[in-house]
C-alpha cells in the first residue's frame, strides 16, 4: 500500500474493516463505544457505511439537541461559509459573536447583568470559568463533587470526580482542588450529608476564605444522571454568598433545553455567578462559552481569555440558529413531553424487571436514565449487563450510551426533535434486548 492510499475510502468498506483500520491508526485512549461507522445522520436517525439504520438515543453525547443536520442550522452554517470561515474573534470580530453573547446573556438564569466569553470545547469553558473566578477573588482553591465530570484537560480532569478512565495514568493533578460528596438519595447520600462533608472540607482542607469557586453540575452527566436536589443548589448558593465564593454551574451536558428548562439550574431558582455551556449550544459545531455576572466576567485582563478558534464564526452562526429553533419549535416543552413518555415506558419495564432496573431517573426533561443492578441491590452495579445491553442495542439498530461511576447506567439523550413513533420503536428495541439478555 502506498503512503497516499490509507486516506482513500475503498468502496464497499464495512464497519469491521474500518474498525480494524481505526484501531491501527488512532490511539486506544480515544476508544469508541460501537464499531459503527456513520455515513449520514438526519434528525434522530443514523445510517452506517453498510446502509444499516439506527435510532439515535445519544445525539453524539447531548450535542445534536435540535436533531442531526437540522435544516435551519445547516442553512445558517452554509450562509456563513459563503461569507468567511475564520478571522479570529480576538483580531477582527464579527456581529454573530456579539449577537450570540447578547442572546446567552439574556438566556442565563437570574437578573444580574451578564457577559459571555467564547472558547471551543467544554473543558476549555470549565478551565476559563476557574480562571475568571480566581482573577475575581484573588483566591486559589476550587471545590468540585464526587462523580462529577468536567473534561479531560489538566484542570478540568483535576475537577472530575471519577478515576477510571479519566484520571489514572495522568497525574500529577493541579493543586488546591478538593472534592465533596454529591447528594444521591438512591445511594443513601442526603443533601445534609453532602453539605456537612463540604463544611468538613472547610475545616480539614482549605478555609472558605481561600476558595475561589465551587463548581457543580445541576444534573451529573457522566457520573450517572443524578439531579442535584433543589435544596442542595440553594444551600450551595447560600454558602457561596456567605464566603464570597464564585458558584459555577456546569451546564455543558444539561444545557439548551435538554432538561425541560433552558438551563437545568433554573429548577432550583438560584442565579449562578458563572455558567459553562458547550455541546448542545451549536448543534454539532465546536463552540463553548462561559456566561456570568458582568462584574465577575470582567476580572481577567484583555487577552487573558480566548483562543485562536474561540467563538468561530461557523459555531456562532450555528448557535444563533439553534437558539431560534429551540424557541420556534417549543423544544424546551418538548423535552418534558419526551421525558414523560420515557418515564412511563421505563417504569413499566422496571415493573417487569424489578431486580435488574434499580432506578428510573426521568424528572429532568429529556435527560433520562436507568440504573442496572444485581438482585435489586443498589450496591451491586450490573456493569457487565449494561455493556452487553449497549452492544445488543447497536446490533438491533439502536444507538445507546452508558455512564455512571460504576458503569451501570444507561442514559437516554434523544434529539428534542425526535418523534413519538421513534421513541416507541427505540424503547421496543431496548425492551427486547434486555429480555433476551436476562433469559
Ligand atoms: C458536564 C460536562 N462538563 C464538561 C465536559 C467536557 O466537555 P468537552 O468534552 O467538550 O471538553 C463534559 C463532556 O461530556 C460534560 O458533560
Amino acid at each position: 500500500m502506498s503512503a497516499a492510499e490509507p486516506t482513500r475510502a475503498r468502496p464497499g468498506t464495512g464497519n469491521a474493516e474500518w474498525q480494524e483500520r481505526k484501531v491501527a491508526a488512532i490511539a486506544r485512549g480515544q476508544g469508541n463505544i460501537a464499531p459503527v461507522y456513520v455515513e449520514r445522520a438526519m434528525n434522530a436517525e443514523l445510517w452506517d457505511v453498510e446502509g444499516k439504520r439506527y435510532i439515535d438515543f445519544g445525539t453524539g453525547i447531548a450535542v445534536c439537541n435540535t436533531g442531526h443536520s437540522n435544516p435551519k442550522v445547516v442553512a445558517a452554517v452554509k450562509a456563513q461559509l459563503d461569507k468567511f470561515s475564520h478571522t479570529c474573534v480576538m483580531v477582527t470580530p464579527y456581529d454573530t459573536a456579539v449577537r450570540l453573547a447578547e442572546a446567552l446573556n439574556e438566556l442565563a438564569p437570574g437578573s444580574t447583568a451578564k457577559k459571555s466569553m467564547f472558547v471551543t470545547t467544554g473543558a476549555e469553558a470549565v478551565e476559563n470559568s476557574i480562571k475568571i473566578a480566581r482573577a475575581h477573588t484573588g483566591r486559589r482553591g476550587v471545590i468540585a463533587f464526587n462523580g462529577g465530570f468536567h473534561g479531560r484537560t489538566l484542570l478540568a480532569m483535576g475537577l472530575t470526580g471519577k478515576i477510571t478512565p479519566y484520571k489514572n495514568l495522568f497525574g500529577p493533578f493541579p493543586g488546591e482542588v478538593y472534592h465533596a460528596p454529591f447528594p444521591i438519595d438512591y445511594h443513601g447520600v442526603s443533601v445534609d450529608d453532602s453539605i456537612k462533608a463540604l463544611q468538613a472540607v472547610f475545616k480539614i482542607d482549605i478555609a472558605p476564605s481561600d476558595v475561589a469557586a465551587i463548581i457543580v453540575e445541576p444534573v451529573q452527566g457522566e457520573g450517572g444522571f443524578y439531579a442535584a436536589p433543589n435544596e442542595f443548589m440553594q444551600a450551595l448558593r447560600n454558602i457561596c454568598d456567605e464566603h464570597g465564593i464564585v458558584l459555577v454551574t456546569d451546564e455543558i451536558q444539561t444545557g439548551f433545553g435538554r432538561t425541560g428548562r433552558f438551563f437545568a439550574t433554573e429548577y432550583s431558582g438560584i442565579e449562578p455567578d458563572l455558567m459553562t455551556v458547550a455541546k448542545g449550544i451549536a448543534g454539532g459545531f465546536p463552540l463553548a462559552a462561559v456566561v456570568g455576572k458582568a462584574g465577575i466576567m470582567d476580572a481577567p485582563l484583555p487577552g487573558g481569555l480566548g483562543g485562536t478558534y474561540a467563538g468561530s464564526p461557523i459555531g456562532c452562526a450555528a448557535a444563533l440558529a439553534v437558539i431560534e429553533v429551540i424557541r420556534d419549535e417549543g423544544l424546551v416543552e418538548r423535552a418534558n413531553a419526551i421525558g414523560a413518555r420515557f418515564r412511563e415506558r421505563l417504569q413499566a419495564l422496571k415493573a417487569r424487571h424489578p431486580s435488574t432496573i434499580g432506578d428510573v431517573r426521568a424528572n429532568r426533561g429529556a435527560m433520562i436514565a436507568i440504573e442496572l443492578v444485581e438482585d435489586g441491590d443498589v450496591d451491586r452495579p450490573a456493569a457487565d449487563l449494561t455493556r452487553a445491553l449497549v452492544a445488543a442495542a447497536y446490533e438491533h439498530g439502536l444507538a445507546l450510551l452508558s455512564c455512571g461511576v460504576n458503569g451501570n447506567v444507561i442514559r437516554f439523550l434523544p434529539a428534542l426533535t425526535i418523534s413519538d413513533e421513534l421513541i416507541d420503536e427505540g424503547l421496543d428495541v431496548l425492551d427486547a434486548c434486555l429480555a433476551e439478555l436476562l433469559q
